[in-house]
């Protein structure tokens, strides 16, 4: 996701400088294998993008090469705060990896930017889920943004979109907001196996470094418990959403269904009780007409039942990773805009 922000970056630079009256520079590269490098003079795109992409067998050969001729070296102090200071960061782009248990590094990652006096932009849906309200409030105290607009079907703006409507009551949503699972029930219909499914999705780029995260249910759990957290102002916890993958959908179920005219989607749901929120993510057989059982491959599809509009629907066809960082983008506009 980082990776392709920097490309979006580099291409709609002159944009951002002539039309928003922004410049920036990359002055901060980090990952777990890469360690923390920082230059506050910044790298220029296509040093940013050789960290990864000359990645050979367990090596980084650009980045060690490049060490050894004295350029790219990792910082040597320790961890994220000594980075961020190195970095003379003004924005952190938090694109770890998913970790549903604890949402950690991410939240120690947001939480030392804010308080370097960054803001936080993050893709990563465990911060929200283990760690909104504290992130929300330290990010007011510091008079910094906490964004997370890629966190949920990539860039569409949703989170942004309630921005909009102030003083709206949610009552509820259902849509398919995991891509991967939704390319392996669309591939298995169309006649591929499982692992052939997976391996499309995962050469989208879509699927999460942990496929099982995908598959299992997680991740359409955790985006739930996202938007019930963030949106209905619930703080749901993982374990309260009742939560099964798509495992046990057998090829022959799933092109039955398709053929019987209700085909199996990956459903997420939430609807307001009057004790709290009561959600789910599910295979469900859908009825071919309904909007959801048009959502093919990597698109997206959620519905909100609001007081006012009593359904808004949105469609996201076929997004790439542009759809993502391009969130992360218009969360960096916004963040530098409003300040
Ligand atoms: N891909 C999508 O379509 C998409 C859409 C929306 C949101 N997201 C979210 O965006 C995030 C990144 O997704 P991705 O597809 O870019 O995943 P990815 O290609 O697997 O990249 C994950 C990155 O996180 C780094 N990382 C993992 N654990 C770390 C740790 N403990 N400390 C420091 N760095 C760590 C990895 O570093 P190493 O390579 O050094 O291990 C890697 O660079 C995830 O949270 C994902 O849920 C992805």
């Amino acid at each position: 996701v980082n990776r392709t922000l920097v490309q979006l970056l580099a291409d709609r630079e002159q944009e951002l400088r002539t039309r928003h009256g922004i410049a920036f520079r990359i002055t901060g590269i980090a990952s777990r294998r890469l360690g923390w490098h920082a230059d506050p003079n910044g790298f220029d795109a296509t040093t940013a993008l050789s960290f990864h992409s000359e990645r050979e067998g367990h090596g980084f050969s650009r980045a060690e090469n490049a060490s050894k001729e004295g350029g790219l070296q990792p910082l040597r102090g320790p961890g994220v705060q000594h980075w961020l200071q190195a970095a003379q960061a003004d924005v952190l782009f938090e694109a770890t990896s998913l970790n549903v248990e604890t949402g950690q590094p991410a939240i120690d990652h947001i939480r030392a930017a804010i308080e370097h006096g960054a803001h936080a932009i993050t893709a990563n849906k465990g911060p929200i889920v283990h760690a909104y309200r504290e992130l929300r409030d330290l990010a007011a105290a510091n008079n910094k943004h906490f964004l997370f607009e890629s966190t949920v079907m990539d860039g569409v703006p949703i989170f942004s979109l309630f921005d909009q409507l102030p003083v709206i009551h949610l009552q509820g949503f259902h849509g398919i907001l995991n891509s991967t699972t939704n390319v392996i029930i669309s591939e298995m219909e169309n006649g591929l196996t499982f692992d052939e499914s997976l391996k499309k999705a995962q050469s989208l780029g879509i699927a999460e470094t942990d496929a099982t995260y995908d598959i299992d249910g997680y991740d359409a759990a955790v985006k739930t418990a996202a938007l019930v957290t963030v949106l209905m102002d619930v703080p749901i916890k993982l374990e309260e959403i009742e939560r099964e993958g798509i495992r046990d959908l057998t090829p022959y179920a799933l092109r039955n269904g398709r053929r019987d005219g209700w085909p199996f989607k990956l459903v997420c749901r939430a609807r307001r009780t009057p004790t709290g929120v009561q959600a789910s993510v599910r295979p469900e057989k859908v009825l071919i007409t309904q909007p959801m059982a048009r959502i093919a491959g990597a698109s997206s599809y959620i519905y909100f039942e609001t007081d006012i509009f009593p359904g808004l629907a949105i469609t996201e066809e076929n997004p790439g990773l542009y759809a993502t960082a391009y969130g992360m983008l218009a969360d960096f506009v916004r963040a530098i805009k409003s300040r």
